[in-house]
């Protein structure tokens, strides 16, 4: 029997947890493709899981996004072929091998790489579905994000821009402040010594902000509200903190407040919709509208340091478990 190398919990924990096993290489069956990767996106969500934040069941291989090519199709697989440079969502990514539903692969333009288009992906398709879909961000809109120099604050901050947005950043020091700006926040604003609101009131003449995009979750949730302006918006899309705490609905009514809590894969959850958005986002990768500004590379084996940066906030941009 063939075997792969992968990263696999037994159960939940620090990063002691996260094993490099051999494991038996899937079989490709029905509508997937048997993907060899070359790159593997790592994401909060992947702590997330490691933790028991959010829980699996177990044993468990980590990770949701990576980019290779195709080794063997299934029998119903009519849009690729072996050979092919894919880009992809899927469960048990940090692995040499890699199944997935072709409805969620997509070829990879030929200028782009398996890093960058492992590096884009999940966090591209979060942040695009976040500026159109969660809330439509129009011209002229003071928009608020948090962690700005983060994998998706960085992504978030473009688009934003992009847009025709004023952004304003939060990032917890100076050298993450300037990758901020670098992305496109027109102010930066240190959330760990200044007073946000305040801030943001200074620069929105009072008014608050029109939406906040918010991933930083327990920390940040009382600020993200009370920066909002009246009839703005809140988007609470993670939770590098923790949790936000239950919450009582009528206090959106101080401000009629819209609040939502968005997850990635409600948007791309069939082939048309993943397929359309990933289209989207390389289109706006191939016209240069987006770049990657930081991107630090680990091979699959030190998985654990990747983890260990991302979660003690020393990373900036995105993180990649390298294959070849
Ligand atoms: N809803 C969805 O479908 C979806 C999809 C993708 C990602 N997300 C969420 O988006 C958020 C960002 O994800 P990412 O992968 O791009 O990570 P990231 O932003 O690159 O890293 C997290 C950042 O959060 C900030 N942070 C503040 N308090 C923190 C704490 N106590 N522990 C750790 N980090 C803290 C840090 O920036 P500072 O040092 O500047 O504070 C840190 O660099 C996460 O909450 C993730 O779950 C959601």
């Amino acid at each position: 029997m063939a075997t792969m190398k992968a990263i696999q919990i037994q159960r939940h924990g620090g990063t002691e947890v996260l094993e490099y096993v051999d494991l038996p290489r899937p079989e490709v069956t029905g509508n997937k493709i048997l993907v060899k990767n070359h790159a593997i996106g790592v994401n909060f969500i992947d702590i997330y899981h490691r933790t028991g934040l959010y829980k699996v069941s177990l044993p468990f291989i980590l990770g949701h996004e990576g980019a290779g090519v195709v080794e063997f199709i299934g029998e119903g697989v009519t849009d690729f072929a072996p050979g092919d440079q894919v880009v992809y969502m899927a469960s048990d990514c940090y692995a040499e091998y890699t199944l997935v539903p072709s409805s969620h692969a997509f070829k990879i333009p030929a200028n782009i790489k398996f890093k960058e288009a492992a590096a884009f992906l999940l966090q591209g398709l979060t942040c695009w579905t976040l500026v159109t879909q969660s809330y439509a961000v129009q011209k002229g809109d003071y928009v608020l994000i948090h962690a700005a120099a983060g994998g998706c604050g960085l992504l978030l901050t473009q688009l934003s821009k992009l847009l025709g947005a004023h952004v304003i950043g939060t990032t917890s020091n100076a050298q993450k402040a300037e990758l901020a700006k670098k992305a496109g926040a027109e102010y930066v604003i240190n959330y760990t010594t200044e007073n946000v609101v305040e801030k943001v009131n200074e620069i929105t003449n009072g008014l608050g902000v029109h939406v906040v995009y918010d991933g930083v979750g327990k920390d940040t949730f009382e600020v993200s509200l009370a920066a909002a302006r009246r009839l703005g918006t809140v988007i609470s899309f993670g939770n590098a903190s923790g949790l936000v705490p239950p919450f009582t609905i009528a206090r959106l009514a101080d401000k009629n407040l819209r609040l939502m809590r968005p997850s990635l894969m409600n948007y791309v959850t069939t082939k048309e919709e993943f397929q359309k958005y990933t289209k989207e986002l390389f289109d706006l990768i191939q016209e240069n509208k987006i770049s990657l500004l930081n991107v630090q590379v680990h091979k699959l084996s030190d998985a654990k340091k990747a983890h260990e940066y991302l979660e003690s906030r020393k990373t900036t941009g995105k993180l990649i478990l390298e294959l070849v």
